[in-house]
């Protein structure tokens, strides 16, 4: 079965290109995401071809103007890009030919596909980064607020997810805030090796026109250009980068979605999710489930599977464009798209979450993790540290054995563990004592909350 359509590069076969091989290799169904882009490339192209004389500056507008029609075409639904197109830079020129007749093949002069496609995937992160950042921010801000209603909230802080040492809940949800200023950070900064031009590089050797890639990559608010014209049409590390970030971002989530699920169970019990927020169960109508928190969890898989394929891609191709890299467009697309999801949707899932405080309250009131409180205070009374630790841990089993709650052990009792126990060792059996007697930068005493919050805010 051959194609009837006309494909960009079959001058020099005298068969058509076999169907089943076409539809293998079209790209269409996944790369037709990148229309605006390649229109915006095609335009600043020909702009810098009719100024530098290559071609003349009404086949240069003629073009443009056909291409503008083509996007309102897309954009609007009326030009539907098909699968024998092969992929989206073969869509919009076939188009262009029809509306504009033979100048339109003017349009690809010192142009191949391959800087084509790579400048296409160059705007495309540049504006997807721009969209994570932006839902970042979101969520940066959503976390402050939680901070600053739950910065005098005492929760449980925990390692091994054993209960650890009591924590003012604000300085719990700030972590949070600073990996996700970190992961806002790291785009910023792969932004400066994304936003690079490689249009100009031609097929991977340049051209022998002389055009003028500053200008292109001026008309298309790159910051620079590429210095070597293999690499601007071979690498793709910065799209394997960029996946890497949109990884980070989702590992964070997924941990983030753990707490909640966990702190939501009945087991944990510190946490309401907003009806608005949670899902039941079809059968068991007493359910209510973080299905959100979960599929964040689960999305992660996917955007970590992406990585793996890009890498997986990638090695072993020799230089310069092989096909394989068409590959790229579906784990890019994907990755880019499930983080700004996640982030949204996880943003609006915490802003429908409440800490609840009564049970937190007497919960941390009862509990051994103010252990660490006594042995500090031993130390205070200049018992040496692994004393002081050895003795604590004899009350604890004391207190388990018997079951009273550490601070209601009486004094006489809490002496026979060491002479230099006072009725004082009471002030720091409290939860919130526990908590604001931490003195040291960046812990979690309510004054230090209040501290990171007055930098946090700055970041917003
Ligand atoms: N659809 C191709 C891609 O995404 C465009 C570049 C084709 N280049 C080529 N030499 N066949 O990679």
């Amino acid at each position: 079965m051959s194609n009837k359509k006309e494909l960009l590069w079959q001058s020099r076969f005298s068969e058509p290109f076999d169907r089943n091989a076409l539809l293998f290799s079209s790209s269409v169904h996944v790369d037709k995401k990148l229309y605006r882009e390649d229109i915006e490339g095609s335009i600043a192209h020909v702009t810098m071809l009719g100024e530098e004389h290559i071609v003349s500056s009404e086949d240069a507008l003629q073009i443009i103007e056909g291409l503008r029609e083509v996007k309102e075409e897309i954009t609007h639904g009326s030009l539907i890009p098909h699968w024998e197109d092969e992929d989206i830079h073969t869509v919009i020129e076939n188009r262009l030919k029809e509306k504009i007749g033979p100048v339109a093949g003017k349009l690809h002069s010192g142009r191949s596909r391959n800087d084509q496609v790579a400048t296409d995937t160059r705007l495309y992160m540049r504006r997807q980064i721009a969209d994570l950042q932006k839902a970042l921010s979101g969520l940066l801000g959503v976390l402050v607020k939680k901070a600053e209603t739950y910065r005098e909230t005492i929760i449980f802080g925990y390692t091994h997810l054993q209960r650890a040492q009591p924590i003012s809940a604000g300085h719990y949800y700030l972590a949070w805030f600073n990996m996700f200023l970190r992961d806002r950070q790291r785009l910023q900064d792969l932004l400066k090796r994304v936003n690079i031009s490689p249009l100009g590089a031609a097929a991977f050797a340049g051209s022998t026109l002389p055009l003028n890639p500053r200008r292109t990559a001026e008309l298309l608010g790159f910051d620079d250009l590429f210095s070597n014209s293999i690499d601007a049409v071979s690498d793709r590390d910065t799209v394997i980068e960029f996946i890497s970030a949109c990884s980070v971002i989702m590992m964070h989530l997924s941990r983030f979605s753990e707490d909640i699920i966990l702190w939501s169970s009945y087991e944990f019990g510190y946490l309401e999710i907003s009806d608005a927020f949670a899902t039941g169960s079809s059968i068991m109508p007493q359910k209510k489930n973080a299905d959100i928190a979960e599929l964040v969890r689960g999305k992660s898989g996917r955007v970590y599977g992406n990585l793996m394929a890009m890498l997986t891609i990638m090695k072993g191709l020799p230089l310069s464009y092989n096909r394989d890299m068409q590959e790229d467009k579906q784990p890019l697309f994907d990755s880019a798209e499930t983080a700004i999801e996640s982030v949204k949707i996880f943003s609006k899932l915490l802003e429908h979450t409440t800490l609840k405080e009564e049970r937190l309250a007497k919960l941390t009131a009862e509990d051994l993790s103010l252990a660490t409180e006594i042995a500090e205070y031993l130390v205070g009374k200049q018992i040496p540290f692994r004393d002081a630790h050895r003795i604590t841990g004899k009350i604890v089993t004391w207190s388990i054995a018997s079951a009273v709650n550490l601070p209601k052990i009486p004094l006489e009792t809490l002496k026979e563990f060491s002479a230099v126990i006072d009725a004082d060792i009471y002030d720091c059996l409290k939860p919130e004592a526990s908590v604001n007697s931490k003195k040291t930068h960046g812990s979690c005493s309510f004054d230090s909350v209040a501290a990171q919050l007055k930098e946090a805010r700055k970041q917003l």
